[in-house]
């Protein structure tokens, strides 16, 4: 069965404070969106390939894949296209090009050092019959709700959930392909701006009546958000060169 990947690498990368887009920072040598291709390639699940770049930046996007030998030459096909304002619109935009397929896999060129093993999971529950799945973490923190900000900026707290039923989401989520697409199409207005856009697809999903099921999560898939996450990323990238460097610090394991 076809199995496309789209890579949401649109973003700006505000919270990173990187000159150019986040996808082009440098994880140990080379930027993140070929750490991103690769583990695709890497996987040997996935077909073709779809970045979304942002706007301006689609030709430098597609030299720097090609120059890195992600782009051209591959058994696995790998386009870009323009993305959107928002990661949902990115994805959309990414979902329109991907041609057909019986499956999608949608990453974020945020988390390079995901490994196959997880990509493989996921498509695995895809061909067990699943129509969307999930990779998560069981969350460590305690996590409370909190209420409005007071004058000395102090949060009252409003609640605390229970952890042991929460789970922290991380991509590639999978999808039935027919079925993501339209539930991005049925949702395409509130994609167009940040504050009403969907947080994840599963959530797309979810508001569509699929039914979303997660399987575990990797460590290793961390999203790269602020400078702390990339230093700690650029720490796991040098390990990896190290023979069993995740089993020394236990990153195999999915809890
Ligand atoms: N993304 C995208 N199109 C956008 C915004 C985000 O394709 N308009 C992608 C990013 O490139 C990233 C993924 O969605 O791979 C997850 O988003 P996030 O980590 O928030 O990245 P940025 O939006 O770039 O970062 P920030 O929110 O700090 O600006
Ligand atoms: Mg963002």
């Amino acid at each position: 069965m076809r199995v496309v990947a789209v890579i949401a690498a649109a973003g700006s990368g505000t919270r990173l404070g990187a000159p150019g887009p986040k996808a082009l920072v440098d994880l140990a040598g080379e930027p993140l969106i070929v750490h991103a291709v690769r583990a695709m390639r890497d996987s040997e699940v996935v077909d073709a390939v779809v970045v979304t770049a942002p706007h301006q930046q689609v030709p430098d996007f597609v030299s720097v894949l090609r120059g890195h030998g992600m782009l051209g030459g591959l058994a696995m096909p790998v386009s870009v296209v323009p993305g959107g304002v928002t990661r949902q619109a990115s994805v959309r935009a990414g979902l329109d090009a991907a041609g057909s397929s019986d499956f999608v896999l949608i990453h974020d060129a945020a988390r390079p050092l995901t490994p196959a093993s997880l990509i493989r999971r996921v498509v695995a529950a895809l061909q067990a019959g699943h129509r969307a799945v999930v990779p998560a973490l069981p969350v460590t923190d305690t996590i409370k709700r909190v209420g409005a900000r007071a004058k000395d900026g102090t949060e009252p707290i409003a609640g605390t959930l229970d952890r042991t039923a929460l789970r922290a989401m991380q991509t590639p989520q999978g999808f039935a392909l027919d079925a993501i697409r339209h539930a991005h199409h049925v949702f395409a207005a509130s994609g167009q701006e940040e504050t009403t856009a969907a947080p994840d697809d599963a959530y797309l999903a979810e508001a569509a009546g699929i039914d979303v099921v997660v399987v575990p999560g990797d460590q290793r898939a961390l999203k790269i958000t602020r400078p702390f996450d990339l230093l700690l990323a650029e720490f796991l990238a040098n390990q990896d060169a190290a023979d069993g460097a995740a089993d020394v610090f236990g990153l195999g394991e999915r809890s």
